[in-house]
């Protein structure tokens, strides 16, 4: 398991540059609105021209696909189980959007033992040269594996809700991730916000738990409101930025995208010797453990 992992997070280290981000969508508690949160942002990201692929890694209990009102034949269990290549379970979603599905109904659980890892890799390696966006739809629960891919991949989107128990396993979470690569980059989401202040204050208690205790700066996406219209649209199975394109939760959506590309635009253009160099150590002591 460790070394298959440090594998993967080599091809993700080598993804710098030109090749796709991987990008996981992470929540302590679950519930919080990740498996939303990450289409509606896929999909917006897609409508700006950025080539976007999910992964629902909510394997057994996947929603990415019914979110869009679509049933899948195959899911990503049916490709990490060997039997079919890594596009021929892929599916297009609108605005060119591409998605893998978790699959639903349980199944058999996925055995992580033999050489699923590698798989997984291999299928990263193939989708960071077709993608400018690799988002990973994190499901409930940490297992070991999931563990390991948030410590792979470049960076990770943190959702909260305002709810105390939520704020502290969020914390958790990023503690855990943190201490295994403190070079990780977070963007810090509150959803579900009842009042502009409280998502204000609930990523503001995020930052200063991660800047206080931990010395780590992340950067503040914003807050998403409470909505009944994310229900509905679950329940219409379309997502909420397509069908409620003037409703003021896709607004908020649109300004979290565009925040989101522009720090990295900004990122671009600041030295980031440091991390270069940092990425190079982390390869050799992996080639060492190899
Ligand atoms: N901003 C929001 N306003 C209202 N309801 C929301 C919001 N975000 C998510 N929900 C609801 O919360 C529930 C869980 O969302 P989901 O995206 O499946 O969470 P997760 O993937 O974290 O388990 C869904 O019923 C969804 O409709
Ligand atoms: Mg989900």
């Amino acid at each position: 398991m460790r070394d298959q992992a440090e594998k993967l997070r080599m091809k993700m280290l080598e993804s710098e540059g030109a090749l796709g981000k991987s990008i996981a969508v992470v929540s302590g508690k679950g519930g919080v609105g990740k498996s939303n949160f990450t289409m509606n942002f896929a999909t917006l990201l897609a409508k700006e021209g950025k080539r976007v692929v999910i992964l629902d890694m909510d394997i057994g209990m996947g929603n990415i696909h019914i979110l869009i009102g679509k049933s899948v034949q195959y899911s990503l269990k049916d490709y990490l189980e060997g039997n079919l290549t890594i596009t021929e379970v892929m599916y297009e979603g609108p605005n060119d959007l591409h998605y893998i599905s978790g699959g639903s109904g349980m199944g058999s659980l996925l055995d992580w033992s033999g050489n699923t890892f590698d798989l997984l890799i291999e299928a990263f390696e193939h989708l960071q040269k077709s993608f400018d966006y690799i988002l990973f739809d994190m499901g409930a629960g940490a297992t070991n594996w999931s563990l390991e891919l948030l410590v792979s991949v470049d960076e990770i989107i943190v959702i909260s809700t305002a709810e105390p128990t939520a704020i502290m396993d969020a914390y958790s979470m990023m503690k855990y991730i943190n201490l295994k690569d403190s070079q990780k980059t977070f963007y810090l989401l509150c959803n579900r916000a009842f009042t502009v202040e409280e998502g204000r204050e609930t990523v503001n208690r995020l930052h200063s738990a991660m800047n206080k205790f931990l010395k780590k700066e992340c950067v503040i996406l914003g807050s998403l409101p409470e909505d009944p219209i994310v229900r509905k649209a679950v329940r219409e199975q379309v997502p909420f930025t397509i069908s409620y394109p003037d409703a003021p939760i896709t607004k908020t959506m649109r300004q979290i995208v565009q925040r989101f590309i522009h720090h990295r635009e900004d990122e671009v253009h600041a030295p980031i010797e440091s991390k270069n160099f940092l990425s190079k150590l982390k390869s050799i002591f992996s080639k060492g453990r190899d």
